[in-house]
């Protein structure tokens, strides 16, 4: 299965997260995530996989933890080291065949990477090896339940022709196989309306709703 390749968007990769519409699933996403994070001892080391342009690993470092992120995408690396993010180092990996020593991070995280390699779990499997005992696996995914996502599918947009977007289900049953997790849905923003956010994000939370875009979850090894 031919996977999407980054590197010919990495350019304008960022331009989603300063958009208008782009702003608010960010500032979403990033507070459901932020509810997940361990809280941090002295200077934790965090393996983010999949880190494209270093948008999230800028988010981690700043939250205390010394990220080593790495991505198959050349282009997105070259944008990530660009950036002169603190406290990051940015590396051209590909996540099935890391060099890390086993079992030497405090927490390994995937922020909306493995659902576009050609196996998520195997993906995840891996990245647990990476995670010191009493560590933490941290995965943020699209949901494909999402309407935006639904509506990318639906559309067969390029991008996302051969992901692998879980639902709540299938996202809860991949990272069970480590523990029990934590989940949560969030992101519920219309699609016509998206400023009334303010409104269907806590309503959603509040009903447990699965519809939100993204889903973030830890679980403790
Ligand atoms: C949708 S982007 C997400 C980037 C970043 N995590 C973010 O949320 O802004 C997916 C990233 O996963 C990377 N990726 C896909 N397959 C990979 C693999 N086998 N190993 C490492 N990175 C991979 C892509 O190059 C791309 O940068």
């Amino acid at each position: 299965m031919r996977q999407f390749d980054f590197g010919n968007i990495a350019s304008s990769y960022d331009s989603f997260y300063e958009s208008e519409k782009g702003r608010i699933y960010d500032r979403l996403e990033k507070s459901a995530v932020a509810r997940m994070m361990p809280s941090s001892k002295d200077n934790p080391k965090m393996l983010e996989v999949g880190s494209g342009t270093g948008h999230w690993s800028k988010f981690f470092s700043a939250h205390g933890f010394h990220v080593t992120g790495v991505d198959i995408s050349p282009e997105m690396v070259d944008i990530a080291k660009s950036k002169n993010i603190p406290n990051t180092e940015f590396h051209v990996e590909d996540i099935f065949k890391l060099p890390y020593e086993k079992n030497s991070f405090d927490i390994v995280c995937a922020m909306a990477s493995i659902e576009f390699t050609h196996a998520p779990q195997l993906a995840l499997n891996t990245m647990a090896q990476f995670v010191k005992r009493g560590g933490y696996i941290l995965l943020g995914c699209l949901n494909r339940n999402g309407l935006l996502n639904a509506k990318r599918i639906l559309e067969k947009k390029e991008t996302y022709v051969n992901a692998q977007l879980p639902d709540i289900v299938s996202f809860r049953k991949m990272l069970s196989q480590f523990g029990k997790p934590e989940i949560q849905a969030c992101a519920f923003v219309p699609m016509s309306a998206s400023w009334l956010n303010f409104v269907t994000e806590p309503i959603a939370k509040m009903l447990n709703a699965n519809w939100g875009e993204f889903i973030v979850g830890r679980v403790k090894l």
